[in-house]
């Protein structure tokens, strides 16, 4: 639970390696957060040290990214007066956690991690990545335990990240506080100790497919629909995305693009209605189903696409300067208890330097 509310604390953060959010982002996870901020205290952490991993030679476009992450955040409807945006450089507990938590992970372990073995392969980084990239998965556990929170709202890719955290959380309570071995995941915090295990929570489309119709969506495939696209290229996506039956069945496959959309934006009964008329070999008005998607699309985005006309430039510059500091001012707070708490536990307290908390 949190100090300041009643609420149980939820973490989740993007790293600013580009801007640009799309529908993919927008089921996978941007939804289910902005569901979670009336039941949940949550904290949005943007991952611009772990941007480095990557992009180290790009400072400039990691803080345009950051700037840009926040103003996509606030277009879809993330509030900085019930949430809290935390800026993961400014938060020095993290780093601090990090260094602990790496002695948790048995090396190896990390080196397969499935999560950082896709990474290395679809970024082509080859084995001439940095010390620090596989080190982020480390980082990940701190910038989650830091604010001890119960649910860790994130996308389908990241699950192994969090079952890596859930390890440290574990083993960080059965060595430093005391918990047994046999005590369940959901009741170290009852048994004295600091970390609550926490869970992943995958959003409600754990993988939707691209314009292509088949790989998942992704900017740098150039199969996305943008929440900042315009109506027109909304529709204009939509319209060229190819429906085709299969030869040996004759119909449209079921897992189909066009299908995951219908679930995804359409009222439940109307696409269960296109699935059936898909399934039964029907001579389907493919035009008829794009035009209803690209109005269904088209009035989800409406609002985020005002909003974020009205975050353009210096003004909106200077409204994220504000959320950031404000945020990541309450954010320390919290971090720097946790970071008390495990010194604590780690034997380290000798209060030879004052923390915030
Ligand atoms: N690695 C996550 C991603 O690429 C971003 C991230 C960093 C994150 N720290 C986090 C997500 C902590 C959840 C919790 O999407």
């Amino acid at each position: 639970m949190s100090p300041t509310t009643s609420k149980p604390r939820i973490l989740t953060g993007d790293t600013p390696t580009s801007t640009g959010l799309h529908l993919g982002h927008y089921v996978g996870s941007l939804e289910n957060r902005l569901h979670l901020q009336d039941e949940y205290d949550c904290y949005f952490l943007i991952a611009n040290v772990h941007a480095f991993t990557t992009l180290m030679d790009k400072p400039d476009q990691i803080r345009a990214n950051t700037i840009g992450i926040v103003k996509d955040w606030l277009a879809v409807g993330l509030d900085p007066d019930r949430s809290t945006f935390v800026l993961q450089s400014e938060v020095p507990a993290i780093a601090e956690l990090t260094f602990f938590f790496a002695m948790l992970l048995p090396f190896n372990k990390v080196m397969r991690n499935p999560t950082l073995k896709t990474e290395i392969e679809t970024k082509g980084l080859g084995d001439s990545y940095p010390f620090g990239f596989p080190m982020y998965a480390v980082g990940q556990c701190a910038d989650i335990l830091a604010f001890r929170p119960e649910l860790v709202p994130v996308g389908e890719d990241q699950e192994a990240h969090i079952e890596m955290c859930r390890d440290v959380a574990a083993k960080f309570n059965q060595m430093y506080c005391g918990v047994g071995n046999r005590v369940p995941p959901e009741e170290h915090v009852k048994a004295g100790g600091l970390f609550p295990v926490p869970k992943a929570k995958i959003g409600r489309v754990a993988r939707l497919a691209g314009t292509d119709g088949v790989n998942k969506m992704s900017k740098s495939l150039g199969n996305a629909i943008f929440l900042y696209d315009s109506e027109k290229e909304v529709q204009k996506k939509l319209n060229k995305i190819t429906v085709q039956a299969d030869p040996a069945t004759g119909l449209v496959p079921q897992s189909h693009a066009l299908l995951q959309y219908c679930d995804a934006f359409l009222p439940k009964e109307r696409a269960a209605a296109i699935r059936a008329e898909y399934a039964g070999g029907k001579d389907v008005m493919h035009g008829h189903v794009k035009a209803e998607l690209g109005a269904a699309i088209n009035a989800l985005l409406a609002p985020m696409r005002e909003r974020r006309a009205t975050l353009e430039g210096e003004i909106g510059d200077a409204k994220v300067a504000e959320v950031i500091r404000r945020g990541t001012s309450k954010a320390n707070a919290v971090a720097e208890e946790t970071l008390y708490l495990a010194k604590k536990a780690l034997k380290v307290d000798f209060g030879a330097r004052r923390l915030s908390f």
